[in-house]
């Protein structure tokens, strides 16, 4: 099954800084999305995506909602549709006449899957937090306090382990770390301190 997605543009300039609500967004994740492992999992990466925005980019209230609704949504289709991942959902926004940078950052959130490439920093980042957070969450799993003390050192020392959060891959992490143009140590440092405090 082929997820490419064979096309690079996405949405209509002439939306450019249109946005659902928050109401509307989070109305189209509860629809869409029924199971609730999923649904944490997209509002982990909403969470990373705009304290990203706000502490690194220094947007303001409406940047951060465009980043934190890219990582609440990026997911949307996987659930009921995974035959048309990602396409589905692109679709969607387009229908719904969503900022075309926000639709771009969904459709390039696995460049190995859909076959588009990450080109805003709003796009890497959505695609390192995405591996990131998945691997985290699993990871705490499995630890005796969750997040509590967890550090840069044992989560790398896991990432060695091929067999730990096999469903993860190290490909496509190193592969977004690299495109973020941020290091993963630095990349992991900020996404187990926010996702921790998301948690608790
Ligand atoms: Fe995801």
């Amino acid at each position: 099954m082929s997820l490419q997605l064979n096309r690079s543009v996405f949405g209509d300039p002439a939306n450019a800084g249109n946005v659902l609500s928050q109401i509307e967004a989070e109305e189209l994740l509860n629809t869409w999305v029924l199971n609730d492992r999923l649904k944490l999992h997209m509002k982990q990466v909403a969470h990373l995506m705009k304290s990203w925005a706000k502490e690194k980019e220094q947007l303001d209230d409406t940047g951060q909602w465009r980043w934190e609704m890219a990582g609440l949504l990026h997911d949307a289709d996987w659930d009921q549709w995974p035959d048309q991942h990602c396409k589905k959902i692109i679709e969607e926004l387009e229908a719904r006449k969503v900022d075309p940078e926000i639709i771009h950052a969904i459709a390039s959130h696995g460049p190995a899957h859909f076959g588009v490439a990450p080109q805003t920093q709003m796009d890497k980042m959505l695609y390192a937090f995405d591996e990131l957070s998945g691997f985290l969450h699993a990871y705490s799993l499995m630890r005796p306090n969750g997040y509590e003390g967890m550090d840069v050192k044992g989560i790398k020392k896991r990432l060695k382990d091929k067999a730990f959060a096999a469903g993860v891959s190290r490909d496509d992490l190193n592969d977004a770390a690299n495109r973020s143009g941020i290091s993963l140590e630095d990349l992991i440092e900020f996404a187990v301190d926010h996702q921790r405090r998301f948690n608790n």
